[in-house]
């Protein structure tokens, strides 16, 4: 029993230790911004754009021209919606459309 306490604890440690080296310092990851996207925005922008949620971004005529005007997007919708996005959370969904539709420099 106690060598299995002991066992978690260690695994707690661990999973702190690695929070702290890889948490504020990392780069945005793209691909947990495709899965806060895809639970919070996805399923309304598909609805208005004929079932393919990416053509609102990819359109010809797409409104945000710099990945600062994504950014500020980004943090303005999951804001209204509500979705207590951290800014390491607004961070990953801006370059997970970025990377994959907006592709600004
Ligand atoms: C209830 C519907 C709805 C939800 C939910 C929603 N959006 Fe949107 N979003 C829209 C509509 C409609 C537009 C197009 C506005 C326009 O064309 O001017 C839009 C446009 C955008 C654009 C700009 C696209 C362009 O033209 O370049 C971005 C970026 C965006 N939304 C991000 C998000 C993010 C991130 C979320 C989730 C946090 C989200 N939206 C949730 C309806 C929604």
């Amino acid at each position: 029993m106690m060598k299995k306490n002991q066992g978690c604890m260690q695994r707690v440690v661990v999973l702190l230790v690695l929070m702290g080296v890889s948490g504020p310092v990392a780069a945005a990851d793209a691909e947990k911004g495709r899965v806060l996207h895809d639970k919070a925005c996805a399923a309304c922008h598909a609805s208005r754009f004929g079932g393919d949620a990416s053509r609102i971004y990819t359109r010809p005529d797409h409104k945000k021209k710099s990945k600062q005007e994504v950014a500020a997007m980004v943090a303005f919708c999951s804001q209204n919606l509500g979705t207590q996005w951290f800014d390491e959370e607004v961070a990953d969904v801006t370059e997970y459309l970025n990377k994959n539709f907006y592709k600004y420099p």
